[in-house]
């Protein structure tokens, strides 16, 4: 090939790839509606980088390399930022090096030898939602507006107004002028339970708590956003008058949360590259258990003296970077759509994939949720599909790339009997769900309220999963969970050891992990039991408000809905479910087994002599697990913190207990061992 031709390839190529970057940074910005994962955008976004920086000819003015993106939409009055809102630079290579990368770069910028002390810096949370300027004066709320392109945004007033987290005045003495930056997210929890009801419904679901929060924030209609679970986090600031700014960005934070604004707890001021690398390390560890997406950490030069001296590089701050994470979007092959049965029988479309590293694993399956949702999403066989994995959420299928399949694919129809009994499949008037008929008769249901049963955070009976749940069934040894425990008696352990594929070993696990179990709470017990539309918060909730088993059994429908968020439909499947004999006797079969939780357990009547204190446990127990001791701290109302402060009542410690110990003993925090907690919980369930 000439080099003429060559260089016309590059070219066609750098134009294409901008093409498509317009095209997708304006369906991301200004629709809120992207057709393909973060990651890809990234993978495109990098290559034209690549090619601009071999061939600087080839950089335009309109490259999208080029400038900060995003447009204002009509219908929203635009708003000058009085200090521009700045983009971070982003540091793509996930490992520490990325880390490491950032802080030679901050000491070379600031001439530092080599023998200097470790830079400090603020690690923070780097937040998936919508940046947002909050303009104080006189520290009341007076003008919300987005980021837009940088220096002119959307005045969002109206709709920030409405959530209930931003304050409308600011706590102690405000200065005349404050603006306050940070970002509008929404909680995967409520996500969740937004699109549950979407589901319910049988409407659209939303793709992912960013675009969901950057959707609502930009409402025209506020009634729109305050029906939507919005959240914020400040991380900084924009013009000030008559303040005098704290030092460093640490305490510039410690600032804002004394206003009065949310302010994320997982902050720390860390000390060179390696203090970076541990929060890093720390937070990708914890990303699954923080109750909203993150897609990487920031770093900032603590001192904002320092800042000042680093300065800027065009729109992009030299004295902060932001630290990526794994991807929690990627783009896979679908291989084929595979229907399994559920615990209470509903059918599933599930994807099978061409197996892809996303959130941290990898994944080869994904829930497609029901037919309809399918058919709305318009994935087939075939089709390069979009996956989804955030926190310990079940991996989906968020819809499928752009592009024309090559030949004709059919649509997926129900089958009419169950694939796993073959009873038939009934879908109720109204309802999207198709569902075998079989109850406890289909084997495929069974098992699924077994594994739903043994869940982590049901009973957590450690290491009943799939394969010895098949086996256990299959063998015919356990027909309903009242079969359980007998297992871990001689004879049980006698009937497990003659499964085939099973050796003592298993049996004696298995043993141990029943007896393990049975000391558990009222609401672990009740959500075992897989009660339909009960869920893990519904099972806390009527825990909380009945306090024993025996009053939730046997309340009517009219006290179940006086529950918090138990509705009809709920109260109904509560009354339904104890009003069958069969059920009845299981749970009677399951106590007089041997299960069992602290009587009384936080009921509302008697709060608990653990009301409003803060407890934070270390260590290894001897027999309670850590969820287990949290579930009876918060039983008894206490409150588990994952740090040590001056704020902290209790440490409980167990052995190989840390740095959190010796935290207690420098603060002269009491510090408990598990019968020291139970002596505690004895006293809460006296009340
Ligand atoms: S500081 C000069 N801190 O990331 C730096 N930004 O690319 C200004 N973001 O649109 C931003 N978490 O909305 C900062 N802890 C954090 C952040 C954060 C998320 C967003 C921010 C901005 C984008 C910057």
């Amino acid at each position: 090939m000439s080099h003429m031709s060559e260089a016309r390839d590059i070219a066609a190529r750098a134009a294409a790839l901008r093409e498509q970057l317009h095209h997708h940074a304006w369906r991301y910005y200004t629709l809120d509606a992207p057709e393909i994962p973060d990651a890809e955008y990234d993978r495109l976004f990098g290559e034209l980088q690549a090619l601009e920086q071999a061939h600087p000819g080839l950089r335009s003015v309109d490259s999208p390399t080029q400038r900060v993106l995003g447009s204002v939409l009509e219908g929203l009055a635009p708003v000058r930022h009085a200090v521009p809102m700045l983009s971070i630079q982003t540091e793509t290579d996930t490992t520490a090096a990325g880390a490491r990368a950032f802080d030679a770069r901050v000491r070379r910028e600031l001439e530092l030898a080599d023998d200097a002390p470790p830079v400090p810096y603020t690690a923070e949370l780097k937040f998936d939602g919508l940046a947002i300027n909050l303009r104080y004066e006189s520290g009341v709320l007076v003008q919300a507006a987005t980021r837009g392109d940088g220096q002119t945004g959307e005045d969002v007033t109206h709709n920030i107004r409405t959530i209930g987290q931003i304050p409308l005045r600011l706590r102690g003495a405000a200065p005349p002028l404050l603006e306050i930056r940070g970002e509008v997210y929404m909680r995967r929890d409520a996500f969740e339970r937004l699109n549950e009801r979407q589901r319910e419904k049988g409407e659209r679901t939303y793709v992912n708590p960013r675009n969901t929060a950057a959707g609502a924030v930009r409402q025209l209609d506020p009634a729109v956003t305050a029906s939507r679970p919005l959240a914020f986090y400040a991380y900084g600031v924009g013009e000030v008058r008559g303040w005098r700014e704290p030092a460093t960005q640490g305490a510039l934070l410690d600032a804002l949360a004394a206003f009065g604004v949310p302010v994320a707890a997982e902050r720390r001021v860390v000390h060179g590259a390696a203090g970076l690398v541990r929060f890093h390390d720390d937070i990708e560890a914890a990303r699954d258990r923080l109750p909203f997406d993150i897609d990487g950490v920031v770093y900032k030069v603590d001192s904002l003296e320092l800042q000042r001296r680093l300065g800027f590089k065009t729109r992009e701050p030299r004295w902060a970077v932001a630290h990526k994470f794994p991807a929690q979007e990627q783009a896979t092959h679908l291989n084929g759509i595979e229907l399994q049965v559920g615990r209470t029988g509903k059918l599933t479309p599930v994807a099978k994939l061409e197996p892809v590293f996303v959130g941290g694993t990898t994944v080869s399956n994904a829930t497609l949720h029901n037919l309809f949702e399918l058919r709305r999403k318009g994935v087939r066989v075939g089709d390069e599909v979009i996956v989804r994995r955030a926190g310990d959420v079940i991996p989906e299928i968020v819809g499928r790339m752009p592009g024309v399949r090559p030949h004709y694919v059919p649509n997926l129809r129900m089958p009419r009997a169950c694939p796993v009994c073959g009873s038939a499949v009934v879908r109720e008037r109204g309802s999207v769900e198709h569902r075998c008929s079989g109850g406890l008769f289909c084997a495929a249901q069974r098992k699924q309220a077994l594994l739903h049963f043994a869940g982590r955070r049901a009973m957590d009976i450690e290491g009943l999963g799939d394969k010895l749940v098949d086996q256990l069934v299959d063998g015919g040894v356990v027909r309903t969970l009242a079969d359980l425990y007998p297992l871990a008696t001689p004879e049980g352990t006698a009937r497990l050891a003659a499964l085939e594929r099973m050796g003592d070993k298993s049996a004696a696990n298995l043993t141990e992990a029943l007896e393990r179990s049975k000391t558990t709470t009222l609401a672990r017990f009740v959500y075992a039991l897989g009660i339909r539309h009960v869920g893990e918060a519904t099972a806390k909730d009527l825990a909380r408000h009945f306090g024993t088993l025996s009053r939730i059994e046997d309340a009517p429908l009219e006290q179940l809905i006086e529950v918090r968020d138990v509705g009809p439909v709920v109260a109904e499947s509560i009354r339904t479910f104890f009003d069958q004999p069969h059920n009845r006797e299981v749970v009677a079969a399951l106590v007089a087994a041997g299960v069992s939780w602290p009587e009384h357990e936080g009921a509302a009547a008697a709060p608990g002599a653990l009301a409003g204190r803060t407890l934070v446990l270390t260590g290894t127990l001897p027999d309670l697990t850590r969820d287990q001791a949290r579930d009876l701290i918060e039983a008894a109302g206490g409150k588990v913190a994952g740090s040590v402060s001056k704020k902290t009542d209790y440490v409980v410690a167990g052995s190989e207990a840390g740095s959190k110990l010796e935290r207690a003993r420098e603060l002269g925090v009491t510090v408990l061992d598990e019968a020291g907690l139970r002596a505690l919980l004895a006293a809460a369930s006296a009340n």
